[in-house]
C-alpha cells in the first residue's frame, strides 16, 4: 500500500472511495459541510434522521453519482471531537481502508480532521498506522477469498498545506511502526507448526541483516554452555528444537545505558507435564506474543534509529509433555546461579524469561523490560483491554508511562511489595515457579524480579491484551502487537533524555571550569550509579 500526502481539495481527489470523519457531538466541520453541498446534502440529511451519529466503528458507504471526483464517500464517525487521541485517527484509517478493501473500493484519499490538539507529525503517523494494519490478513491460509484486506493499493491522506511537512514526516514513521505491527501479528496468528522456533530465529535473522543489527541465536548446546537450566527444562520435553534469539542495535555508543527487551516465545504452550484443558487450548499458538513484540520492535528501532542502545532477546521452544519432559518437583538451575522448585510445568513463561532476563545482563543490559502472555490471573484481573505493569524502579515505569500515551492501549499497575516476595519461597530450592489461587500475576513478577540483578526493570503482562476479541478500528480480532509500539517509543525516550544527559555534562563540566571553587568540591564526583535513563537536571 502507497500512502500519499496531498493538500487538494477532498471533493477533487480522483479516487475509488473519499472518506470524510464526522464527529458524534454534532460539530461541523468546514470540509465535510464543503463535500456535503455537492452531494446534495445526503449526510447532513443521515446525521438529523439519527442514522449517522459519529460513534466510532461506525460507517456508512454513499454512492457520489459523479457529483464529486471520487466514485463513492465513506462516512466514518469518530466520536466526540473533546476525545480525539492519535489512537482515535488511527482507528478511523483503519474503519475507513477495512470498508472500502470489503468493497474492492483500491484507491482512497482520507480527509484528516483539522485543528487537532496535536502535532500534524502524530496526526501523520497514527493515520499511516491504523491504515496499514487493516490490511492485516487474518486468514492466509484460506484457500478461496472473494475481498482481500490488502485490496486498497493507495491513500492519500488530505490536509492542511500547512501541515504538509509534517503529516509527511509522521507518514515515514507510521510505515515503519504499522509495518512492524503487521510482523508481529503475522508472527502470532501463525499456527504453531509454522511459527516454531527455528522460524522466529530465521526472521530474526534475516531482519537483523536488512535492519543493520546484530543477531545472536543459542542453539540447545550454546544454552547448555551458558548454563540457562531454567530455560532448558522448558524446552526438553520437546521435538522442535528451541533457540535464544538475540538482535542487538547500537544507536548511542557513548551512552552506558542499555535497554534490554526480553520476550516470551512460546511457540506452544500445552501447559507439559501439568497438560492444559482441551478447550481454547489452541490459543496457546499465541503465547509467543511477548517475543514477536520484541522481534517487530527492533527492527522498528533498526529502521528508526534512535540514539539509543537496545538489545531484543527472544526466548523461544515449545512447552511439550513427553518421555524426557521436567516433571514437577523438579529442581533446576537458572544461569544466574538459583535454584528453582517447578511445582508446575505449565508456568514456563517465568523459566525461560529467567535466563532470558540474565542472558540480557550478560550482554549489558542496564535496565530491562520483559514482555508475556504470562498468567490467566491476568485476564482475570485486568480482562481483555488493559495490560499488566510490574517494575522495581518509579523512574523507569513512569518513563514507560510516557512511552505508552499516544497509542490507544492501556496499561495499569500492581504492586510488587516485599510482602509479596514470601510467595515464591520453596522448601526445597531458592524459589519455586507456581503457587496457589492468590495473587497469580504478582507471583510470576516476584519470581522474575530475581533474575534481574536489581536493576531498574519493567514486567508486563500481555496475557489479556495480546489477541482482541474484536474488531476495533485498525485492528481486528486477533493479535494486537501489543507492547511494541510503546517498546520503541522507550527506546527513543531513553535516546532523548541521554543525548540531554550528554549536553547537560558539557554545560556541567564549562561551568566548573569557569569556578574553581565549585571544581574542587565536585572534583572526581561520583558518577550517578546508574548511568541512565535518568532526566535529572542537576
Ligand atoms: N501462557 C499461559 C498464560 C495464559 C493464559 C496466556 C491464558 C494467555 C491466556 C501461561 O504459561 C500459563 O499457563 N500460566 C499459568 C500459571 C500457573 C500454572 C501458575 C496460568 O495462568 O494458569
Ligand atoms: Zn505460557
Ligand atoms: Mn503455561
Amino acid at each position: 500500500m502507497r500512502i500519499h500526502v496531498s493538500a487538494e481539495k477532498p471533493e477533487r481527489a480522483r479516487v475509488d472511495a473519499l472518506i470524510l470523519p464526522v464527529y458524534a457531538d454534532g460539530v461541523a466541520s468546514a470540509t465535510v459541510e464543503t463535500v456535503d453541498r455537492k452531494l446534495g446534502g445526503v449526510i447532513d440529511e443521515l446525521r438529523s434522521g439519527n442514522e449517522l451519529r459519529g460513534r466510532e466503528n461506525e460507517e456508512h458507504t454513499l454512492v457520489a453519482n459523479g457529483k464529486i471526483g471520487a466514485k463513492r464517500v465513506i462516512v466514518v464517525g469518530i466520536g466526540a471531537k473533546g476525545d480525539v487521541t492519535p489512537a482515535t485517527i488511527a482507528r478511523y484509517a483503519g474503519v475507513g481502508v477495512r470498508t472500502a478493501a470489503r468493497r474492492g473500493l483500491t484507491t482512497l484519499a482520507l480527509v484528516l480532521p483539522d485543528d487537532l490538539p496535536f502535532d500534524a507529525a502524530e496526526v501523520g503517523e497514527a493515520a499511516t498506522e491504523g491504515a496499514l494494519m487493516a490490511t492485516f490478513d487474518p486468514s492466509p491460509y484460506r484457500s478461496r477469498r472473494e475481498a482481500k484486506p490488502d485490496a486498497v493499493k493507495s491513500v492519500t491522506l488530505i490536509g492542511a498545506q500547512s501541515a504538509a511537512k509534517q503529516l509527511g514526516k509522521g507518514v515515514e514513521r507510521g510505515t515503519v511502526l504499522g509495518e512492524a505491527a503487521n510482523l508481529a501479528r503475522e508472527m502470532v496468528n501463525a499456527p504453531s507448526n509454522d511459527m516454531t522456533p527455528t522460524n522466529i530465529a530465521d526472521r530474526a535473522k534475516a531482519l537483523a541483516k536488512k535492519h543493520g543489527l546484530k543477531a545472536t541465536i543459542l542453539d540447545t548446546a550454546g544454552m547448555k554452555k551458558l548454563g540457562m537450566g531454567s530455560f532448558l527444562s522448558v524446552a526438553v520435553g520437546s521435538d522442535e528444537p528451541p533457540k535464544m534469539i538475540a538482535l542487538e542495535y547500537r544507536g548511542a555508543p557513548k551512552s552506558k545505558t542499555v535497554l534490554g527487551l526480553v520476550g516470551k516465545g512460546i511457540t506452544f504452550d500445552t501447559g507439559g507435564i501439568s497438560l492444559k484443558p482441551a478447550q481454547d487450548m489452541d490459543a496457546m499458538k499465541g503465547d509467543m506474543a511477548g517475543g514477536a513484540a520484541v522481534v517487530a520492535a527492533m527492527s522498528a528501532i533498526g529502521q528508526l534509529k534512535p540514539a539509543a542502545n537496545v538489545i531484543g532477546i527472544i526466548c523461544a521452544t515449545e512447552n511439550m509433555p513427553s518421555g524426557r519432559a521436567t516433571k514437577p518437583g523438579d529442581v533446576v538451575r537458572a544461569m544466574n546461579g538459583k535454584s528453582i522448585e517447578i511445582i508446575n510445568t505449565d508456568a514456563e513463561g517465568r523459566l525461560v524469561l529467567a535466563d532470558g532476563l540474565c542472558w540480557a545482563r550478560k550482554l549489558g543490559a542496564t535496565h530491562l523490560v520483559d514482555i508475556a502472555t504470562l498468567t490467566g490471573a491476568a485476564v482475570v484481573a485486568f480482562g481483555h483491554t488493559t495490560t499488566g505493569v510490574m517494575s522495581n524502579d518509579r523512574e523507569l515505569v513512569d518513563l514507560f508511562h510516557r512511552a505508552t500515551r499516544p497509542f490507544g492501549e492501556r496499561y495499569w499497575e500492581l504492586p510488587l511489595f516485599p510482602e509479596y516476595a514470601d510467595l515464591i519461597k520453596s522448601p526445597i530450592a531458592d524459589m519455586k515457579n507456581s503457587g496457589g489461587r492468590p495473587a497469580g500475576t504478582i507471583f510470576g513478577a516476584m519470581f522474575i524480579k530475581e533474575f534481574v540483578d536489581d536493576q531498574p526493570w519493567i514486567h508486563l503482562d500481555i496475557a489479556g491484551t495480546s489477541w482482541a476479541e474484536r474488531d476495533n478500528g485498525h485492528i481486528v480480532k486477533g493479535p494486537t502487537a501489543v507492547g511494541m509500539r510503546p517498546m520503541v517509543a522507550l527506546a527513543e525516550l531513553i535516546g532523548r533524555s541521554d543525548v540531554h544527559k550528554r549536553a547537560d555534562d558539557a554545560a556541567q563540566r564549562r561551568f566548573m571550569q569557569a569556578s574553581p571553587s565549585t571544581a574542587a568540591s565536585t572534583n572526581g564526583a561520583r558518577k550517578p550509579k546508574r548511568a541512565t535513563a535518568k532526566r535529572k537536571k542537576k
